[in-house]
């Protein structure tokens, strides 16, 4: 089945990246929110970017208008019905998703796939809460999700070779690079990526260094693009200490105990760039 039209369910900060992304690849993106105002600033966040990438002469005015032309926001789920592929990239919470993909089993045509951006739920539990689980699969963007050239692709136990293959044809379409990862917690990139971020905090708790000593020595030293610190304000300490719990939970491994130091700072309120202050202020 050609894909011609995507629907991208939630537009926070990966839903509109995934929705700029397709819309700016041609296809044409109906991005669905539950409110109003949550839509607008979403698709303000899309304009803002463009209009950034603009600035710096990264495309033309002429490619970001086709980019917006594209793209359409929506509160109703029903709106969907004749997409070809689903994004799914709202609230981690099983019920939550599997009462929009119940609206969807109902609206969309019998051929249409369902990719959920979960960075950690099961793909196999998701996939068993609609009706097409043959037609489902993990389709995980990492952040920010127009300049991240990753996408890891996810099979449940029971997609289907031809979902599996579309969805990875689908990938590179988007001007993205996809790799095969496990449905197990992380995937392969949170996987590696998670231990090391706690145990930079873990690390600084036991007196390693300073926390600005240890990005700087992890950015200059490796040539990562921005020191563990950074990256876990840039993340969300509270998206960080709820994979690291998944993980936990169902690996019973220390490396993926969140360290004392990230809980108190997640109920503090302290999450990174998008409060105001994590372990740096902005
Ligand atoms: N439009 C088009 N291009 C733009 C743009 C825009 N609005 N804004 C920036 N760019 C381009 C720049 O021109 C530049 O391109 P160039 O390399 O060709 O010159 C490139 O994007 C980088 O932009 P900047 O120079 O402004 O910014 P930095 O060099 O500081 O890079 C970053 C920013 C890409 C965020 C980099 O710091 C980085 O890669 N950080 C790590 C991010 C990361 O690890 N993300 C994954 C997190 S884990 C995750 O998401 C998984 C989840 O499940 C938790």
């Amino acid at each position: 089945m050609a894909i011609k039209t995507v629907g991208v369910l939630g537009c926070g900060l990966m839903g509109s990246g995934i929705a700029q992304v397709c819309a700016a690849s041609g296809y044409k993106t109906i991005v669905r929110e539950v409110e109003q105002s949550f839509l607008t600033k979403g698709l303000g966040r899309i304009d803002k970017f463009l209009a950034g990438g603009v600035e710096k002469g990264k495309l033309t005015a002429a490619e970001k208008d086709r980019t917006l032309g594209n793209l359409s926001g929506t509160t109703n789920l029903e709106d969907l019905k004749d997409c070809e592929l689903i994004v799914e990239a709202i609230i981690e919470n099983v019920e939550e998703k599997a009462k929009a993909y119940a609206i969807l089993d109902g609206v969309l045509r019998e051929p249409a796939i369902v990719c959920s951006n979960t960075s950690s739920l099961c793909i196999t539990e998701l996939a068993a809460r609609t009706t097409r689980p043959d037609r489902f699969t993990g389709l995980h963007f990492f952040n920010p999700v127009p300049l991240m050239k990753l996408v890891e692709v996810i099979r449940g136990l029971r997609t289907s070779d031809e979902t599996y293959r579309t969805v990875f044809a689908f990938a590179p379409s988007l001007g993205k690079e996809p790799i095969t990862a496990p449905d197990r917690p992380g995937f392969i990139v949170n996987r590696l990526l998670v231990p090391y971020l706690l145990d930079a905090i873990r690390a600084h708790e036991n007196g390693l260094g300073t926390i600005e000593d240890i990005d700087k020595g992890m950015k200059l030293g490796t040539g990562y693009p921005m020191g563990p610190f950074t990256l876990l304000d840039f993340v969300g300490l509270d998206t960080t200490y709820y994979i690291a719990n998944i993980m936990f939970e169902e690996y019973r491994e220390p490396a993926y105990a969140p360290p004392p130091l990230l809980k108190r700072m997640v109920l503090a309120g302290r999450l990174g760039k998008k409060s105001g202050q994590g372990f740096y202020k902005y």
